[in-house]
């Protein structure tokens, strides 16, 4: 087989800081960053974009297989194409949000997204962030980290984030709650919920800020993957 170079998987659930986290890893090391849950996004986006119900399995799974999801730009300009369309500030709506986590739970969905994000990451020299890929995208990954924090510490980071987008929130109070129905959903699915692996780190961002997650983890790199 032919060297790789390593694979950082990042999971946890919305809020715990994935995405800023996983970036910045990815900008110190030169690494690809693959945020996977603008792919998921992406697919609901078009479901709710063509008129289809949520709760039409089959034809969700038609629409992950036959689209053609891209994920391109720098870590610092990310752009989410779908079949040749830029998604980019479509897809991160509170609707969008839940809708995401419902065709998620779709195995025909799972399917298409996780082959896709195998070959994205097959090289290696990746920092690949979302639900699963500890244990099921790259169960062999050099470095796994379970990214947590509260329930409050997320809805209050996202309310924060969601506020200065312009994007209309209406309480802190609602933004937990729905921040805790995607979690129980993305939790209790039947196919790859969101669990830690029992390899992974487990880190508590509750407390810490975006520096300190980030010097814990390239510490982690250096104990882990640089030796
Ligand atoms: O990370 P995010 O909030 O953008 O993800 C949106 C939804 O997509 C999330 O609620 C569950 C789903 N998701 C998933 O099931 N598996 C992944 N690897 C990434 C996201």
């Amino acid at each position: 087989m032919a060297e790789r170079k390593p694979i950082i998987a990042i999971d946890g659930p919305a809020g715990a800081g994935k995405s800023t986290i996983a970036k910045s890893l990815a900008r110190q090391l030169g690494y690809l960053f693959i945020n996977t849950g603008a792919m998921y996004r992406a697919v609901a986006w078009k479901v709710l974009q063509q008129g289809i119900s949520l709760a039409d399995a089959e034809r969700i799974g038609n629409i992950a297989e036959d689209s053609l999801i891209e994920l391109t730009g720098t870590v610092d300009a990310l752009r989410v194409l779908i079949d040749g369309r830029d998604i980019t500030e479509d897809i991160v709506t509170p609707e969008i949000s839940q809708a995401a986590s419902q065709v998620s739970a779709i195995s025909a969905v799972r399917r298409a997204l996780v082959a896709r994000q195998q070959e994205m990451g097959q090289a290696g020299g990746v920092v690949m962030e979302g639900r699963d890929i500890g244990t099921k995208v790259f169960p062999h990954a050099e470095l796994k980290i379970y990214l947590d924090a509260t329930s409050d510490a997320r809805a209050a980071r996202r309310f924060a984030e969601d506020s200065a987008r312009g994007i209309a929130v209406a309480s802190l109070a609602q933004m937990k709650a729905e921040i805790e129905e995607r979690d129980q959903r993305d939790k209790t699915r039947a196919d790859s919920p969101l669990v830690q692996a029992e390899d992974a780190v487990y880190v508590d961002s509750s407390a810490l800020s975006i520096a300190e997650v980030v010097a814990k983890l390239m510490r982690l790199v250096s104990q882990k993957v640089a030796s």
